[in-house]
């Protein structure tokens, strides 16, 4: 476990105002004590993610995350606890205490972030060397400059099956050092363990973080061979869901628009052509993470996803992540070529910029989209469009923009406004009816999961008094022990408690990050957050406990969690 002194983090809790801290990475509103915002780790529109003041804490009713400084940083950073101490402490200007911490973790990751430079590197000059010329002409052949394939650090992996592993070797990695990097496999063969180079005869695209590290690989087939891609897979330093390729550049790029295309080439070429503000997913359907990432840079994105089939598949299931933020959408609709690199090549920069500029948002590309496959010129394609469009009209929820697109839609095809406006109302009547039963169903449905056992509901209570009444302890202390809670992770909450009181320590979330996990930080932020309006006398206590000590039966499902905290004492009292 890692042993950070304790008045390290005093200071450090003196100089971090959380407040200030999270406003750096989500809009927050202030409502006296507490502020509020939209929670940066799940998608949602309305703000359930309060930070408090007094507490120096946060927690989201949405998702239950919450914790402290660190725990802020550890998850939104994706930081081990080590690492994101040393973040705070960077931002708060002290110097980190001596080494006497276990930072092996941090540590073996830094060497990663090391190796993966290195073979950067390697591949690089190994690309601009005589031997590498096959590597350089791939992508002069794709229309990059020299300037590109620079800033880009593209490179070229030797046709070969140890070059880059005897180099790294050379610089002193081990072989199952690089195979932690994924930048060589492992075979075994009559017991004999063998390494190989991962990436051979390809060209290399570097995949770098925010802050500037080579954290993983694409490597391409120079051929039209399979499969086109080899990449990364996912280590120590290196998740793909995560990651959003070129946004290092991208978030300096001054534009408050991302373009999010599908391949790395679409990205350097757009790049190449002054779309400095153009970034990608690394190859898999975009992921709750990649979004909140982009929505972090970004207050509009413009989805330039592949012209075929797969490519516009993938644009409607991005389009539906996106809505779910306050983001605003546009989308893209490539004409005469398949993808936004093709585009540039064959008609430049210019018709990129105009077909960017001109991309339609959400309900135009809908209403577009609409018109796959129909002859509008016949009757029998008006009424299958129709068919279409009303269901997108139903959804739009502003009046005013509805009629718009209405009246759009009914000179396009010649109908009556009209007619078209009253099948929109049928449509909504109907899903009013059924959205009626499914938010019922939603409903029993969350309220199952809310549903505490009584044993949950005290050992909140005793948890969040003993936090609010150290004076309580030595009664508490003298009744219960950390076996006698019933649910995952209390009684190591409450051990972990009781022992810092006995030993006089204060027990700020601050000084607890370092001895629970997310989750646990998350359940700890929720009991402060709730014992902070009801505060419990210790005759109250002391009967949560001893309905501890009385149930037997550990899940005895008592939808408790709806009553008010005297109705729910009473229920012990009988
Ligand atoms: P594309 O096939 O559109 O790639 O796949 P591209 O980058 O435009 O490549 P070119 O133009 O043919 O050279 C889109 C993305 O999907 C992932 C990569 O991230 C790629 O950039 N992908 C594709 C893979 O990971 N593996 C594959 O085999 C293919
Ligand atoms: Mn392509």
């Amino acid at each position: 476990m890692a042993f950070i002194p304790e008045e390290f983090l005093t200071e450090l809790r003196e100089r971090i105002d959380i407040t200030d801290l999270i406003s750096g990475y989500v809009e927050l509103r202030k409502h006296g004590r507490l502020s509020k915002g939209c929670c940066p780790f799940h998608s949602e529109k309305t703000p359930s993610f309060t930070v408090y003041e007094d507490t120096q804490s946060y927690y989201c009713f949405g998702c239950q995350k919450g914790g402290d400084a660190i725990t802020f940083i550890r998850d939104i950073e994706n930081l081990d606890y080590v690492e994101s101490v040393k973040f705070l402490a960077e931002r708060a200007g002290l110097n980190m205490p001596e080494d006497n911490y276990d930072d092996t973790l941090a540590k073996k990751k830094q060497r990663m972030i090391y190796m993966n430079k290195d073979a950067a590197r390697f591949y690089h000059n190994y690309m601009m060397s005589p031997a590498g010329k096959k590597g350089l002409d791939y992508w002069l052949s794709r229309g990059l400059s020299m300037k590109t394939i620079v800033h880009f650090g593209l490179g070229y992996a030797p046709d070969d099956w140890r070059m880059l592993l005897n180099h790294m070797r050379s610089l002193g990695y081990s072989e199952s050092e690089l195979h932690e990097a994924d930048l060589a496999k492992r075979s075994e063969k009559d017991g004999k363990v063998n390494y190989y180079d991962n990436f051979r005869n390809r060209a290399m695209v570097p995949i770098i973080d925010l802050r500037g590290n080579v954290i993983a690989f694409g490597g391409r087939v120079l051929d039209d061979s399979k499969p086109k891609y080899v990449n990364t897979s996912d280590t120590l330093i290196y998740k793909k869901s995560l990651a959003v390729f070129a946004l290092n550049f991208a978030k300096s790029s001054g534009e408050k628009s991302l373009i999010l295309c599908e391949g790395y080439m679409d990205v350097i070429a757009l790049h190449q052509a002054g779309f400095t503000n153009s970034v990608a997913g690394l190859g898999t359907a975009l992921t709750d993470e990649q979004v909140r990432l982009i929505s972090r840079y970004a207050d509009e994105v413009v989805l330039s996803y592949d012209a075929d089939e797969a490519g516009q598949k993938a644009l409607k299931k991005a389009m539906e992540k996106f809505s779910n933020t306050d983001l605003s959408v546009r989308a893209l609709r490539l004409s005469g070529g398949k993808d936004p690199d093709e585009i540039i090549r064959k008609f430049g920069a210019e018709r990129f910029k105009s077909i960017v500029d001109g991309a339609a948002n959400e309900v135009e590309y809908k209403l577009l989209d609409a018109k796959t496959g129909l002859d509008l010129s016949t009757d029998d394609g008006r009424v299958k469009y129709m068919r279409r469009v009303v269901p997108i009209l139903a959804d739009i929820r502003n009046a005013i923009e509805r009629d718009v697109y209405t009246s759009r839609i009914a000179e396009d095809i010649s109908v009556s406004k009209e007619a078209i406006t009253l099948q929109v109302k049928e449509v909504s009547a109907r899903r009013n009816r059924q959205n009626q039963k499914v938010d019922f169903g939603k409903l029993s449905n969350t309220s199952k999961k809310m549903v505490k056992t009584k044993a949950e509901k005290a050992e909140e209570t005793i948890i969040g008094s003993l936090q609010n009444n150290p004076d309580f302890l030595k009664k508490i202390d003298e009744s219960l022990r950390p076996e006698d809670f019933k649910t995952e992770p209390y009684g190591h909450i409450y051990s972990v408690l009781t022992s810092r009181l006995k030993a006089g320590l204060p027990t700020d979330l601050i000084y607890l990050s370092s001895e629970f996990t997310l989750e646990e930080m998350g359940c700890v932020a929720r009991i402060q957050t709730n014992s902070q309006e009801i505060s419990n006398t210790l005759s109250e206590v002391m009967d949560c406990i001893n309905v501890l000590k009385e149930e037997q039966s550990p899940k005895e499902a008592v939808p408790v969690s709806e009553l008010s905290n005297e109705e729910y004492l009473k229920l012990f009292k009988q």
